[in-house]
């Protein structure tokens, strides 16, 4: 009880202290005698500078210090290592960033957040709350959301004549080939139509799961545990995207994560990306050559049907933290409304709240988010809650497979049987 009335009474504080003073700069590390915190950073994108700002606010209210450990931008190099910290029992981090994927695998290296936080779940989307939870445990507390969405060059569109964006993969085929074309005649030899992510990372099994879900072929293992991932329209849709290598997307796709991938469109070198709203503040800035050029719509389907692949991190309290009451304090900072609304409006990051979607001050400084809000609560999740703590095994299965096909090295009708096979293998051992 006590410790709840202590955290309230910092957060107004906080909240108050972020209205008025959001561009101080606040400074210092610990006060003396008090704890200094260490934060898993946040590499890709705007997200270092706006949570460096938070972290120093937090600082200044509390006196309690933090730093920031540094990550890798790849999600699946980022749990390896979050497994080596983990798995070594260490205390030298106390709150980790998860990714909306993983806790199920992370649940028993993590603090119950129920007790701290119960009061505080309705304010964000229900799904997420339920996704971080692992038994009665909650694992983590939503930090911001995520989806895939398409990124258009609105001034190309309309050079080339086409008045909307791609509705199908057919239309986005058509229209990259054509605006390629064009831009590589008028002397731009460097022009692709589409830029997506391929390597052989989690980011290719988000790209997987929309190419499936927007053909009608499942979401390779089903909520109910059966693998569906051998089927011909599976094939086809991986099949189609293997087509874009080197047609419409540069040779080096095979390679590219996120920012690879935003490098190239940020630059004016392609027509279409496929990437998350993170993108979005950074292709806004005076350095980007796409500055008000570009728009963002949702991914194209195999008939119409649209679909993003559910993302998003999640803040956790390390169980072997030697500062545990300190570290949630900073979770209950970094998750108000207040601390979303920054990351929002510095960031373009999906607020885990539902009622910051009606925010005229975000949806001014980014009017696709209203938006997001449908897209999001309709959006694919990955088989995560199916697969528990097997699923970056799973998804490794995927990336490691699709990745093959998209470089050429097998086809797509014996990568899904491979995949099929070895899915298989790995629900058995779990049943
Ligand atoms: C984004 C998503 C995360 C996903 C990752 C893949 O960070 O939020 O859920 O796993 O991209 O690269």
């Amino acid at each position: 009880m006590k410790k709840n009335t202590g955290a309230i009474g910092v957060m107004a504080a906080l909240a108050m202290a972020l209205l008025v003073a959001c561009s101080q700069e606040a400074g210092g590390g610990a006060a003396d005698g008090k704890a200094v915190l260490r934060l898993t950073d946040d590499p890709t994108g705007g997200a270092h500078a706006v949570n460096e700002r938070l972290a120093r606010m937090f600082t200044e209210h509390t006196g309690i210090g933090v730093e920031f450990v540094p990550a890798p931008s790849s999600a699946t190099d980022r749990l390896a290592l979050y497994l080596q910290f983990l798995g070594a029992r260490s205390s030298d981090v106390d709150v980790y960033q998860i990714d909306v994927i993983w806790p199920g695998i992370l649940a028993e290296h993590m603090v119950d957040l129920r007790p701290s936080f119960q009061d505080d779940l309705t304010g964000h989307f229900a799904p997420i709350v339920e996704n971080n939870t692992v038994g009665d445990k909650l694992v983590a507390v939503p930090w911001f959301a995520d989806a895939g969405i398409l990124y258009c060059r609105t001034d190309l569109l309309e050079k080339y004549g086409f008045d909307a964006p791609p509705e199908t993969w057919d239309d986005l085929e058509r229209m990259a080939r054509t605006i390629q074309e064009g831009e590589r005649a008028a002397g731009n030899k460097d022009f692709w139509g589409y830029v997506w992510q391929g390597s052989a990372y989690e980011g290719l099994t988000c790209n997987v799961v929309e190419w499936l879900a927007s053909s009608g072929a499942g979401s390779i293992v089903e909520p109910d545990g059966t693998v569906s991932i051998d089927s011909p329209e599976a094939a086809h849709a991986i099949a189609r995207a293997a087509g874009w290598v080197n047609t419409i997307s540069p040779p080096g796709v095979t390679t590219y994560k996120e920012e690879e991938a935003r490098h190239v469109f940020h630059t004016g070198q392609a027509a279409f990306m496929r990437n998350w709203p993170y993108a979005y503040t950074l292709m806004q800035a005076e350095d980007s050559a796409v500055r008000d050029k570009f728009d963002v719509c949702v991914l194209p389907g195999e008939k119409g049907e649209h679909a993003a692949a559910l993302g998003g991190w999640q803040l956790a309290v390390s169980a072997y933290s030697a500062h545990r009451e300190e570290a949630i304090e900073l979770v209950k900072f970094l998750s108000s409304p207040e601390a979303q609304k920054a990351r929002a409006l510095d960031a373009s990051l999906l607020p885990s709240r539902t009622r910051l979607y009606d925010d005229p001050e975000i949806a001014a400084a980014i009017p696709f988010f209203p938006a997001m809000k449908e897209v999001f609560t309709n959006a694919a999740p990955r088989p995560s809650t199916v697969t528990g703590e097997d699923y970056n095994q799973v998804s490794t299965i995927v990336f490691q497979n699709v990745n093959r096909v998209l470089s050429g090295q097998t086809d797509a009708k014996t990568a899904v049987s491979k995949i099929g096979t070895e899915l298989e293998k790995v629900m058995e051992r779990s049943r």
